[in-house]
């Protein structure tokens, strides 16, 4: 069984002051909850300047951290860039790759993303690789052909002992920040493809792979997704910047 994640991306939102309030409220509402804490597990991805006061506020708690983006390089002359062992060197646990807004808006390829996800499995981090197709593709009956060649190129070089330690997000994206969800069922059947092409990696983890949906993903309507039988939980923007909206969401997938 895949463990449930409720990861909020804060994409370009935030100051010192907000996320101190946010990150507050979770805590205090994360540890005044009678359920485990290992029954769902909640991740903020703070813009990264902000990752430094997040391990701050989080440390000790049930929350983890993470990033919205990693260099595929180690070091060098990559303005702008941060690496993992940065990351690591900040207890982050969890790096997005691949969010669409970085493949369309900074026209990252599929063969970068692969590489970022491989730069954060061998270091340590776990990498949350982003798929997801526009209204054109899934208009044209082109979905599981545009899922299929963003994942291609990781699946191709990804050891199959390493497959249980990367996370899936499927992001569909005319569903990003419109308000216009995927239906339960169009997820559920996105994500049966996308554990079928991770079964064909390594059957015996492909079921521990936790995938993942974001796209207008708030409290009412997170327990539809909880509902279906490959989704492992949801990466969530907008509702994440909201206290309530963001743990209702995770009490959703609380088993
Ligand atoms: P919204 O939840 O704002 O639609 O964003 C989804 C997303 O892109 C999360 O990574």
């Amino acid at each position: 069984m895949a463990r449930n994640l409720v990861i909020g991306n804060w994409k370009l939102n935030g100051s010192l002051a907000a996320n101190q309030e946010l990150l507050s409220g979770l805590i205090a509402e994360n540890q005044s909850s009678q359920v485990p804490p290992s029954s769902v597990e909640f991740v903020v991805c703070p813009p990264a300047i902000y990752i430094p006061q997040a391990q701050t506020l989080l440390n000790g708690t049930s929350i983890s951290w993470g990033a919205q983006d990693i260099s595929n390089e180690s070091r060098g002359a990559f303005t702008g860039e941060i690496a993992t062992s940065m990351l690591l060197e900040f207890g982050c646990r969890y790096v997005l790759a691949g969010h669409s807004e970085r493949r369309q808006r900074f026209a990252e390829s599929s063969a970068l993303v692969a590489s970022k996800a491989l730069a954060a499995l061998n270091s340590g981090l776990i990498p949350v690789v982003c798929v997801g197709e526009t209204l054109h593709d899934r208009e044209s009956g082109a979905t599981f052909n545009v899922i299929s060649e963003q994942l291609e190129p990781l699946l191709a070089q990804l050891n199959p002992h390493a497959l249980k330690g990367i996370v899936i997000a499927y992001e569909p994206l005319w569903a990003i920040g419109t308000g216009r969800n995927a239906d339960g069922n169009t997820v559920q059947e996105a994500h049966a493809y996308i554990r079928n092409k991770l079964a064909q990696v390594d059957l015996a983890s492909a079921d521990n792979v936790s995938i993942l949906y974001g796209g207008s993903v708030k409290a009412a309507n997170a327990s539809e997704y909880a509902a279906q039988s490959d989704v492992d939980g949801v990466l969530v923007g907008g509702a994440s910047l909201v206290i309530t909206e963001f743990l209702s969401i995770g009490k959703a997938f609380k088993s």
